[in-house]
Formats: C-alpha cells, structure tokens, sequence
C-alpha cells in the first residue's frame, strides 16, 4: 500500500509528539532510500553544491540546479514531506522576486516548500512568501550562505545579546508564518529556550537534543564526504570504504578478465554465428 503523504499541518502537529527526522537528499536514489527508512522531511538543501556539484560553498548554487535536483528528488519520494532550499541571490534582491523564485520551486521543482536564511531581517520576505501560498520553513544560527559575514563556519549565540537576537529572530519567523525552523549551530540550553518560546517545530544540526527535530547531510551521514565532518555530524556508516573495494575488485576484474563472466553475458544460435563467419 502506498504511504499517506506528509502535510505541513502534520509536521507542525509533531512540535509536542515524536521528534522529526529530516535528512538532505539530491537525487532520486538517495531520496527513495531515505523516504524508504521513513525521514519526515528530505531537504533539498544547497549543501547540494559542496556534497554533489564540488563547488567550495553554497553561494554558486543557481536556481536551475536547485530546481533540476528537485525533479529528481520529488520522483524518489512517496510520503515525505520535499523542502528546497532558495539558494543565496534567489530572495535577498526583492520580495517579488523571492515570490517568483519560491514559486518556481514549487511549479518547476515540485517541492512542497521552501526554506530560506535569514531571521528578523527576512520576515517581511517569508510572510509575503507564505501569503502567496508557499509553505516556509526559516533557517537561523549558523546560516552558510553568509558564513562569511558571521566570520566562518563558527557556532552562533555563544553570548547573551547575541542569543537574545536569535530568540528575536526565532519569533519574527513564527508570526510571518514559518511551519517550523532550522536552527543550525548554536548551544543546545539556547536552542531548548527556542524550541520552548514558540510553537512551531525547531529542527536542530548542532543545537541538541532539545529541538523538535533533526537535520543532518546525507553525505555527512553515512561518510561520503571527505573534505571536513562537523563536530555535530555524526557518521552513522563509512559507505565510501565498501564502495572504494568494489570499485578496485571491478577495475582488477576487468584486468584479468574474470568479469563479465557467462552469466552477464548473450549468446547467439550457432547456425547463425556460422553465416556470420561466412559472410565475413
Ligand atoms: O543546505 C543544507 O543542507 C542545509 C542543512 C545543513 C540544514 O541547509
């Protein structure tokens, strides 16, 4: 039986059940493997850019890879709930054209909603969003694609006023009507402070086990990205060990043409492999 698929109305009814999975995903067979293992949410996250496409960051990241990773995405899932990052350019210019933007996402990409960065400054764009009817999911702390200006890759609200702000932002997001927030790289007493302060699902990716949920990388996850592992990933398998030693036994079989044996190959009638020979 096909499973019912996830509304936003249930992920926001989790904020005081189970908590919420939520796990990137860029294609369509990491996507039917996480949809399969049950994951709430798959966000189409512009970590696409870094873990797929090879770039240093998430700033390159263009509306037409977002949307293209989407399709293939949304193809692979059943019942969860698909989340597509706006990638950075796509709704910081103007509220017209982040509406365009989240829209196509949703028209072209197929995505149930959006998620965008960006917390008391980006409310006014996340209500016109959610007006136009387009679910929003906020995203606060630690927010990449404008790691530089918080000066790196650095955890956020380490100091009273600052998480103080982020609680600010945390409410400006509820009453533009985010269904719930990302909050990415903070301490975990602030990130329960959050998640206790409004009533929207908080999804944590380094903010403790107090969220409503959790989010991590798909690559992170199971150990396919090699260039750096946060401290608050954890690599629950190493799939690049067993994919490596197939790789190498495939490569040494082609070698020493032990592969492909009978069993992968195709056979023709003898009488015409004769008139083959004949006619050659
Ligand atoms: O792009 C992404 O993968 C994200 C998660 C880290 C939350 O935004």
């Amino acid at each position: 039986m096909q499973p019912k698929k996830l509304t936003i109305p249930d992920i926001r009814n989790r904020k005081n059940d189970t908590p919420i999975a939520e796990l990137t995903a860029y294609d369509y067979p990491w996507a039917k493997v996480a949809d399969t293992a049950g994951i709430d949410v798959i966000l189409v996250g512009d970590s696409l850019g870094m873990v797929v496409l090879g770039y240093p960051d998430t700033v390159s990241v263009t509306m037409e890879e977002m949307i293209h990773h989407t399709k293939a995405v949304v193809r692979g899932v059943e019942r969860a709930l698909v989340v597509t990052d706006m990638p950075f350019g796509s709704y910081n210019s103007s509220i017209p054209a982040a509406i365009d933007n989240a829209t196509r996402i949703l028209k072209e990409g197929k995505a149930d909603a959006v998620k965008l960065e960006g917390g008391v400054s980006m409310a006014p764009t996340v209500e016109a969003i959610v007006k136009a009817g387009i679910p929003v999911q906020g995203h606060i702390g630690l927010t990449p694609q404008t790691a530089t200006s918080l000066g790196g890759f650095k955890v956020q609200g380490k100091n009273a006023q600052a998480a103080k702000q982020l609680l600010d932002d945390a409410i400006a997001l509820e009453e533009a009507g985010c269904f719930s927030i990302v909050l990415e790289a903070i301490p975990a007493p602030l990130a329960k402070r959050i998640t206790e302060n409004i009533s929207i699902p908080t999804i944590g990716i380094g903010a403790g086990v107090d969220c409503n949920g959790q989010v991590l990388v798909i690559h992170d996850l199971v150990g396919m990205y090699d260039r750096f592992t946060p401290k608050f990933v954890k690599q629950y398998t190493k799939i690049n060990e067993p994919m490596l030693e197939a790789l190498r036994q495939y490569k040494a079989e082609v070698e020493n043409r032990s592969f492909p044996t009978e069993a992968h190959s195709f056979t023709m009638k003898s009488e015409e492999l004769d008139k083959l020979l004949q006619l050659y």
